[in-house]
């Protein structure tokens, strides 16, 4: 039983550092063994008196430390686990430290590290700490001059940010490269790499006429697969241009592709560093899903150079806004590549595809975290490791919330609070306060007598709210009243306090408009004027708006384009939905009916199942579905998501006590259900939705492709004779990943045939040599229906299996223990997913912290599930070293 925790940050014990630090150089004598870092640092105070000086530093072999240039004594300094303090007696000082540090046996990816035959570094959050003793924390703001040295035959190629100001050659086979990055930066920005790469290159203008040369480096050998990131990144600097007028900064963008990275991609200036997940695509290994990822994450890094570098964090608990704003930034600008050259509804419909998605995402990764022991606001109030606080929450809610921002401001209001958020910041490490302070500046003029103050709560609280909706019709008068009240559940520790947390109402902009029963829109007139989508401004407990006009009882519309990420409570009849989904002009709210009605058909199927019974075929999902298939206004892209039923774990969310295995029997039911019943239409949508010759990843031919894999995937499901025969032949004929993977897929989840079993080793033999698709092979498998826990361990033999490369573990250990509900639930998954919890704890702490949280939700199951779940998490706590990371994560699950 450990007894050591780790302390607790809290977000009001921010102090400022009492120096700064205006002028850093390193030079690093690059090896993989041991590398020597020397760092010069002048420090200047920013206080009275004089100050210790106190460095962050973890796993570094101090060599020597000097203050003006005089060494210091080994009693002129405390050095503990942690920190180096010194202590100072000048208002000005030059320090200089020279320490190593080991990359090679450094298998957190965190600091400076190894992958394959390169070397990279990671610095965010506190990874800093692993290249030198420094004040490792984002308020320290300094210019950085750096000089690499290393093996020129090993290492040809030196990176860091900024400007390359000289390159020479070194006696013994070694060279140097001195970088030097005029911006001033915080030191999680900090990057290195050195090794053998491809690099293609473009040299681009900015708005201004400066050049800029945009570079993507690669593997060796895979610069082939590199031409989309370039482009990417071309459109991610015009489009930053053309929505917010930001300008890139630099003479020099470079981008670099990493076999084994913690995360998705790293923002460092200029100087990005990428999961090659992220960067390398080409149409035989990367699918349509991978090429838009790809776009998303080099716009949102991309776009972190003026929301994150050129104005940074104050501390790590303003995470969100630099988070939170980047992806609402990525998220827009891949709705407008979507929407690119359309107008008026087809522009919509476009752009209610990434929302769709955007939701969804929202629904399946951060509901059930703001639900559960780890619910925390977008700015949390604590932490013990801040590496577990890069969440779903600060992300993706983080995003809905500057969102609603630009929804209350519009888009204008919007883009004018930006620019006096960087008129008031440029250069400074902020608070999430002050974003809202600039917005409020727009908002006040537009909203005489109101303000943001309301709004604010949104960083404050944790919790989904809901928002339960209640209509009143008065036919005489031709009017309803429309009231909302709103109420935010305690969640996570909340639950335990005495006094109840406190949550007042919050702000929340909710969008709202009418049909009639013949499906038409209605005009609502609310404060004399009519229009389509009203925006109601919801800022307490409860409150009625009277709408005029309104000559029948009306269908509503709600949460249009979900304007705010709440949960609605409306009891209406499933006539409605149907309407909704057959006629919303708000192509959101429309996917949303059809998504509610087979919610409620599946709750009741999960409720049936567990009762024994077997309930008839329902009509009206099936006609419904029907006749969206048969649509020929929708576009292929939207057709597909609309016929898709919810996501399992979006399902399980809505079980009470949760229950995996009926979410997955329901699901599979249903489709069987719908595929059957409707296999005319699918076999139909199948074959015209061929896209035509060369593939391209456009959003009208990946629509093709999408609602193709669907319709094949239902055909299978259905048990249509001629499915297989579809999928193999879609299989064998395949001209490009997306179509591969979607017939490969449709097989393993539907069919235990020889045939099947064949495809999926040739698609082994086939793309062995590429890690890539590789990760999709054992994502295919850890998934499938049947894969048990022995299956996942035959092929963690396999020797294509390491758990020390983070996509690999994620392909194979995460996508079975979290997306394999059939297969993980169980004592002996518990028990599986426990041992690789402990396994990964060795090698990489974030990562395991991750695979930690698989089960935060324990306490909702019902038994066996839920004391299994209990060992299993207490086997975890109950070993005697553990990571920060791991720890935090395990005893908030059992509090
Ligand atoms: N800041 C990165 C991003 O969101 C994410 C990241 C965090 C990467 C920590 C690595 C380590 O763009
Ligand atoms: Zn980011």
């Amino acid at each position: 039983m450990r007894t050591d925790t780790a302390p607790t940050i809290s977000r009001h014990d921010y102090q400022p550092y009492p120096y700064r630090l205006p002028q850093v150089k390193l030079s690093f004598d690059l090896d993989p063994a041991r590398t020597r870092v020397h760092a010069q640092l002048v420090f200047e105070s920013a206080s009275a008196g004089w100050q210790p000086l106190v460095l962050n530093g973890q796993d570094l072999e101090l060599e020597s430390v000097a203050i003006d240039g005089r060494p210091l004594r080994a009693d002129e300094y405390v050095l503990q686990a942690e920190t180096l303090t010194l202590h100072p007696r000048a208002d000005r000082y030059t320090v200089d430290i020279v320490s190593v540090c080991k990359p090679e046996q450094n298998s957190s990816l965190m600091g400076l590290y190894v992958s394959g035959s390169q070397l990279f570094t990671q610095c965010e959050a506190e990874g800093f700490r692993r290249i030198t003793w420094f004040p490792d924390r984002p308020d320290v703001m300094s210019q950085y001059q750096v000089v690499l040295r290393a093996d020129k035959q090993k290492y040809p190629l030196l990176l860091s940010n900024g400007n390359l100001l000289e390159q020479r050659d070194l006696p013994d086979g070694r060279h140097e490269a001195r970088w030097e990055d005029p911006h001033p930066k915080p030191c999680y920005l900090f990057a290195v790499v050195a090794g053998d790469f491809d690099c293609r290159e473009e040299q681009a203008r900015t708005q201004s006429g400066r050049p800029a040369l945009l570079q993507v480096y690669s593997d060796r050998g895979s610069g082939g697969k590199t031409l989309w990131a370039l482009e990417c990144l071309r459109r991610s600097l015009e489009w930053d241009e053309r929505r917010f007028g930001l300008e890139l900064d630099l003479d020099r963008f470079m981008i670099v592709a990493a076999r084994d990275f913690n995360m998705g991609a790293m923002e460092n200036k200029g100087l990005n560093v990428f999961n090659s997940s992220y960067v390398l695509a080409d149409k035989d290994t990367a699918t349509d899903a991978a090429y838009r990822a790809i776009e998303a994450v080099i716009g949102h890094e991309y776009f972190h150079n003026w929301t994150g570098n050129r104005v940074t964090c104050r501390d790590w608990f303003q995470l969100s806004l630099k988070e939170g704003l980047t992806v609402f930034r990525d998220q827009e600008f891949s709705a407008d590549m979507l929407a690119q050259g359309l107008s008026g509804a087809e522009a919509a419909s476009a752009r209610a595809v990434k929302r769709i998605d955007d939701v969804s995402t929202l629904r399946i990764a951060q509901f059930p975290e703001d639900a559960g022991p780890m619910a925390h606001p977008i700015r949390p109030e604590s932490y013990q490791e801040i590496g577990n606080f890069y969440t779903a929450t600060v992300y993706e809610k983080g995003a809905e919330v500057i969102r609603m921002q630009h929804t209350l401001l519009g888009e204008e209001g919007f883009r004018a609070g930006l620019e006096e958020y960087f008129r008031r910041h440029d250069g400074q490490a902020v608070t999430c306060d002050d974003f809202v302070d600039a917005m409020e500046s727009v908002y006040v003029q537009k909203h005489p007598g109101k303000n943001l103050g309301v709004f604010r709560r949104w960083y404050a609280q944790a919790g989904t709210p809901r928002v339960a909706v209640d209509l009143r019709y008065d036919a005489d008068a031709h009017a309803c009243a429309v009231t909302l009240t709103q109420r935010c559940d305690p969640v996570g520790i909340e639950k335990l306090q005495d006094p109840p947390a406190e949550k007042p109402p919050l702000h929340i902009p909710f969008a709202l408009g009418m049909l009639d029963r013949s499906g038409a829109a209605l005009k609502p007139e609310l404060d004399g004027t009519a229009r389509d989508t009203v925006l109601l401004e919801l800022r307490e407990a409860q409150q009625t708006w009277t709408f005029r006009n309104v000559p029948e009882r009306p269908v509503l519309s709600l949460l249009r384009n979900f304007s705010a990420p709440v949960i609605v409570e409306y009891e209406r009849p499933d006539t409605e939905l149907m309407l909704l989904a057959g006629h919303d002009t708000d192509p959101f709210a429309r996917w949303e009916a059809g998504q509610e009605l087979a919610t409620r058909r599946l709750l009741a199927l999960v409720g049936a199942l567990r009762q024994g019974q077997d309930p008839a075929a329902d009509t009206a999902l099936v006609e419904t579905w029907r006749r969206l298939l048969g649509d020929a206004a929708l576009t292929p892209a939207y057709k597909a998501r609309v016929l898709s039923l919810p996501a399992e774990k979006e399902l399980l969310e809505k079980t009470s006590p949760m229950d995996p295995l009926g979410v997955v029997q329901a699901r599979r039911q249903l489709r069987a259900q719908l595929g059957a019943a409707l296999a005319p239409e699918w076999l139909s949508a199948y074959h015209s939705a061929q896209d035509a010759g060369d593939y391209s990843p456009d959003p009208l031919s990946a629509g093709l492709r999408s609602l193709k894999n669907l319709a094949l995937s239902m055909l299978m499901a259905g048990a249509h004779p001629q499915a297989e025969t579809l999928a193999l032949e879609q299989y064998y004929g395949a001209g490009n990943m997306t179509a591969r993977m979607g017939a490969l897929s449709a097989l393993v989840n539907h069919s235990k045939s020889p045939e099947c079993a064949q495809a999926l080793s040739h698609f082994y033999e086939q793309w062995q040599h590429d890690p890539l698709v590789m990760d999709k092979w054992f994502a295919l498998q850890a998934t499938a229906p049947g894969t048990t826990v022995e299956t996942v361990r035959a092929l963690m033999l396999h020797p294509a299996f390491s758990l020390r490369n983070p996509n690999r573990a994620r392909s194979l250990i995460f996508q079975f223990c979290m997306n394999n509900l059939e297969g993980v639930h169980h004592a002996d998954g518990y028990a599986f997913w426990a041992e690789q919890v402990i396994a990964l704890d060795e090698l990489n702490p974030e990562i395991a912290a991750r695979l930690a949280r698989a089960f935060d939700n324990w306490a909702r199951f019902a038994e066996p599930q839920r004391s299994a779940l209990r060992s299993a998490l207490q086997s975890i706590q109950d070993r005697e070293k553990l990571s920060r990371n791991v720890a935090e994560i395990i005893s908030k699950a059992l509090k």
